[in-house]
């Protein structure tokens, strides 16, 4: 597939990412982001990007809900990759009804203006939340989904409005289910999955970390270039219907592992304060990976090791700045 890719949540960490990796494979991309939580700064050099591999570049600054500017964003598109989400089961917890619009009710706007702009290539950024307490690990896209948070209900929901527009309208639709995902430009203000953004952030502040509950809960962590990795052979791949894929590296880590980590590539000991655990935080969370390097041909490329040096290059760089 080739031609013009329409990012929604362009701006924000993971897009920006998926964003600058299209345009060096030579894709033209437009973004539409309305910089609730991602920044113009995310995206610094994406032009210059474009025009060196030969493509074009565009943001358009608007919600995911508006009719009117989704309906811009989809025109002469060859594929949509929705990121655009209130990303955050705390947030969710605050604002059900917010975050339900946005994550929910923005697909449901996004699949609707793709449908009638005949965009043949739907991918969505979904999350591991939609699993809750699995009863099973590592978990695989046959467990019964348990949201615990509306945040997870409302990624379900976003799934199931891709499956139905890809059975009745024959656009191929993939549901990325993304593990804990961390990398360069993560922010560390965001509460969820920032685990590893916080303790570098921290780190690089000399300041103390949070640790939620004990800290044996663990997480499946996933570098972002392997995630936009993910994303991209799901646009290029040849797929039909709707398939649902578990992107993760298949590798639970403690939290109290992570942050042994962080103190090992900061190069010092980071003061921990323990809390209450969180509602609506699931205990451990595993990827089976097996469908996505099935259907894509892919799996976790980055080790944990390369992919914590390369993320603490970037909040070092960010202090000095
Ligand atoms: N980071 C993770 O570990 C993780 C895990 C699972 C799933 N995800 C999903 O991946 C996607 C990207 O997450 P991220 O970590 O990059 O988060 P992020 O907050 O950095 O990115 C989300 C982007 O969407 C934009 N946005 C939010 N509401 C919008 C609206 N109404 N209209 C237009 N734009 C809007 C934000 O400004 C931001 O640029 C999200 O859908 C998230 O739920 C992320």
């Amino acid at each position: 597939m080739d031609g013009l890719i329409l990012v929604t949540g362009g701006a924000g960490f993971i897009g920006s990412h998926l964003v600058r990796a299209l345009l060096t494979a030579g894709y033209d991309v437009r973004v539409l982001d309305d910089f609730s939580t991602g920044t113009q700064e995310n995206l610094r050099g994406a032009e210059a990007l474009a025009a060196a591999h030969g493509g074009h570049f565009q943001l358009i600054a608007g919600d995911v809900r508006s009719e009117f500017k989704m309906r811009d964003a989809v025109d002469g598109c060859a594929a949509v990759c929705h990121l655009a989400a209130v990303a955050s089961v705390t947030q969710s917890l605050v604002d059900p009804v917010g975050t339900g619009s946005v994550t929910h009710g923005g697909t449901v706007n996004a699949v609707r203006m793709a449908v009638e702009a005949e965009v043949s290539r739907f991918v969505l950024a979904s999350s591991c939340a939609v699993y809750g307490d699995a009863a099973q690990l590592p978990v695989a896209e046959t467990s019964t989904p348990r949201p615990l948070s509306p945040y997870a209900e409302a990624k379900l929901a976003a799934e199931e409005t891709c499956a139905a527009a890809a059975d009745a309208r024959q656009m191929a639709a993939a549901c990325l289910r993304f593990f804990n995902v961390y990398g360069p430009r993560q922010d560390p203000g965001s509460e969820y999955s920032g685990v590893i953004s916080r303790f570098m952030a921290a780190a690089a502040a000399g300041e103390p970390v949070t640790v939620y509950g004990d800290g044996q809960q663990t997480r499946d962590f996933v570098y972002v270039g392997d995630v936009v990795e993910a994303l991209v052979r799901a646009v290029q791949r040849p797929l039909t219907g709707v398939s649902v894929l578990n992107v993760g590296s298949g590798t639970p880590t403690s939290v109290l592992d992570v942050l042994g980590r962080v103190e090992e590539v900061a190069g010092g000991p980071i003061e921990r304060r323990f809390a209450a655990a969180r509602t609506g935080d699931i205990r451990d969370s595993m990827a089976d990976a097996g469908r996505a390097k099935w259907v894509l041909g892919w799996e976790a490329a980055e080790t944990f090791a390369s992919g914590l040096e390369k993320t603490w290059a970037w909040y070092r760089e960010g202090t000095r700045a």
